[in-house]
């Protein structure tokens, strides 16, 4: 495959460009980049890196006159239009494990955050008070943890929770119960999800069957109270039926890190954000160092294996 020049958007790891450059390819890094200028750009690139930032739609595609393959430095490959890139032979390549176990470490973290009131009680803290009673939180331990998709994210979190006492269930249609039972974790059916869990935490990917997983009749199921972490992808939860939930206190706490528009500016989404029993963070599931020099490496090196077969080993 020719790949001369690379375009890398998103604020990708310099180790991906680095590593281009060794092997002679061309690289233009522009970090933030707007659609108008992407369309500018893409023309003269036979590759585009992208984060989940850079919306790669049927408009960019048709633009790329010479492009070949679009690698996404991360798992999701959501934003970009992957029916619009196979009609016009273009590879879509990501880096699905890179970023896993920083996806996995924030939604533990999370969920600890949510039971022991972590950030509003820092917050009122730093405010002046000392309010010790309000802030009285829960255990984890004995609580039941629902893990919805047993992915390479949901099986580390499931591993990781279960050592922290949490009874963990899980599902996944394409995950046995014999493999569910190796990462510490029972599957059920998702009819028993709703009315077991005191958290639920959301690892699938964003596809038509996935989107809106989250909305108002699973709501309306779940034990009251319910506890939510999402460091998946915004548009799993259904934003309006969520909000309603959480006004109503039927959600009793949540930790969002993906939202159905990024950045957010929908006034409904910023409602949810500045509820007091949420904890929002700016899609930083993947932002550790770590992750991104793996998925800035990895990428790179399947992009040099397209121009020089078996130059690197993939993971
Ligand atoms: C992913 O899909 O792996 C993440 O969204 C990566 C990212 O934050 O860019």
């Amino acid at each position: 495959m020719e790949i001369k020049s690379v375009l890398i958007v998103d604020g990708v790891g310099p180790v991906c460009a680095d590593t281009l450059t060794s092997h002679g390819i061309s690289v233009t890094t522009k970090p933030k980049i707007t659609k108008e200028e992407l369309l500018q750009e893409i023309p003269k690139h036979n590759a585009l890196v992208v984060r989940s930032a850079t919306q790669v739609t049927e408009e960019v595609l048709a633009a790329a006159k010479n492009l070949n393959v679009v690698g996404r430095a991360g798992a999701g490959v959501d934003n970009i239009d992957v029916n619009a890139a196979g009609k016009k032979n273009v590879m879509v390549i990501n880096a699905p494990g890179a970023n896993a176990m920083s996806a996995c470490e924030l939604t533990c973290g999370l969920i600890l955050a949510l039971a022991r009131h972590v950030v509003p009680a820092a917050t009122s803290l730093k405010a002046g008070r000392w309010d010790r009673a309000l802030y009285t939180g829960t255990e984890v331990n004995n609580r039941t943890l629902a893990v919805l998709g047993l992915g390479r994210v949901g099986r580390e979190v499931a591993v990781r929770m279960r050592s922290f006492g949490m009874k963990v269930i899980g599902f996944d249609p394409y995950v046995t119960s014999q493999q569910c039972q190796e990462f510490g974790a029972t599957k059920v059916e998702l009819s028993e999800v709703w009315p077991q869990a005191d958290y639920i935490t959301l690892h699938m990917p964003l596809i038509d069957s996935t989107r809106s997983f989250i909305n108002k009749e699973v709501l309306n199921s779940c034990k009251k109270g319910v506890k939510i972490v999402n460091v998946g992808r915004g548009g799993l939860i259904h934003e309006p039926d969520f909000l309603e939930a959480l006004k109503e206190g039927k959600v009793g706490a949540a930790a969002l890190d993906v939202f159905e528009e990024e950045p957010p500016k929908n006034p409904l989404t910023l409602e949810i954000i500045q509820h007091p029993a949420v904890v929002a963070t700016p899609h930083l599931g993947a932002s550790t160092k770590e992750a991104q020099v793996r998925v800035g490496q990895e990428i790179a090196e399947q992009l040099v294996n397209l121009v020089k077969p078996g130059t690197y080993k993939t993971p």
